[in-house]
């Protein structure tokens, strides 16, 4: 039994577009060791959800993988059929996205819909499916489980329903949970409530795969973090190393954009500019147009990932070779 749940390898996706290729995902390699949590952080645009939906196979058209290994326990999931990735779906791996409702069905009970997935994913009768599912809202701190039960969606806060699509993906025990900016739509004590939530659920083995714009949101659960820009992984490192010992200047400009949130700074600590047009990328360092610090090279050739430190790697001309940033 490998160490890792999760193994991503030189994965590459694109949108083919009339356009062009639009590489939302360029050469990312990362994974999730078992019972573990790792975050990836990035603004929006830059291939996070892209990314996990490569994972799980479920790209849109005109998205598409191109190449790369994506090992789940020791199986590529690149080479299973149709019909065996739908099995890997929601039993070995779930998804939870940033809006419960567009993934709840709106005329069917809270309950049922998490009995029903029981129901389907592992033949049990529905009242052990009933039963399996109060003890799983009970466990996911939703309040008076049984009427929640027979409540529709529409009837339940924002950070119920995200509890009830918590107690959805958890409830076969998937070996993986993979959750798309799952807090996003919630205020901030709901958020606290269920990243603890998702947090213990990983003290029972389920790894978990978190993506989030949002640097707050990995530090408060995260083990490990990858932190992706325009498409590529420009930074990996434990959390706490990450957050001490930042190098690349864009995850500096993540992370001060935190802490002047945090001191209710009024005006917020951006990073200047946008993430740059996937079809039409600087020559060099994809960071390069936004980066104070960009020099000659920078604008000509595209660093590689360089190992800085034990598990802390960079993609920087300039932080890469051990220098402060
Ligand atoms: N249907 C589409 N056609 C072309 N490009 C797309 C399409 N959907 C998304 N993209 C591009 O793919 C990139 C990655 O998107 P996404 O993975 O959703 O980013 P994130 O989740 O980090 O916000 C974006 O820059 C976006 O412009
Ligand atoms: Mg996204």
């Amino acid at each position: 039994m490998g160490q890792n749940m999760l193994e991503v390898r030189h994965l590459c996706a694109s949108f083919f577009t009339q356009k062009g290729e639009v590489k939302a995902v360029n050469d990312v390699s990362f994974e999730v060791p078992r019972g573990r949590i790792v975050g990836i952080v990035g603004e929006s645009g830059c291939g996070k959800s892209m990314t996990v939906r490569s994972v799980m196979r479920l790209l849109k058209y005109p998205g598409k993988i191109v190449s790369g290994e994506v090992m789940l326990d020791g199986r590529d999931l690149m080479r299973l059929s149709g019909r065996e990735m739908a099995a890997v779906r929601g039993a070995e791996v779930s998804m939870i996205f940033q809006d419960p409702m567009t993934s709840l069905n709106p005329v069917m009970k809270a309950g049922k819909q998490v009995s029903e997935a029981v129901r389907i994913h592992q033949h049990v009768s529905s009242e052990e499916a009933k039963r399996r599912t109060l003890e799983i809202f009970e466990a996911v701190g939703i309040p008076e489980p049984a009427r929640r039960y027979d409540s529709y969606p529409h009837q339940l806060s924002g950070g119920l329903r995200q509890r009830v699509m918590i107690a959805m993906a958890m409830i076969c025990r998937p070996k993986l949970l993979i959750a798309d900016e799952p807090t996003t739509a919630l205020d901030v004590t709901v958020e606290a409530q269920i990243l603890r939530i998702m947090k213990n659920l990983c003290g029972t083995g389920t790894s978990v795969l978190i993506i989030s714009h949002n640097l707050g949101v990995i530090a408060q659960i995260c083990d490990y973090v990858y932190v992706m820009y325009a498409g590529r992984i420009v930074e990996q490192a434990d959390t706490f190393t990450l957050f001490e010992h930042p190098m690349h200047p864009y995850t500096c400009g993540l992370l001060n954009a935190v802490a002047s949130l945090r001191l209710g700074r009024e005006k917020l600590d951006t990073i200047p500019g946008v993430v740059p047009n996937l079809l039409h990328l600087p020559e060099g360092c994809s960071f390069s147009l936004r980066c104070e610090k960009c020099s000659g090279i920078c604008a000509s050739k595209m660093p590689d990932l360089m190992k800085t430190g034990e598990g802390h790697m960079v993609r920087c001309h300039l932080s890469g070779k051990g220098g402060e940033s």
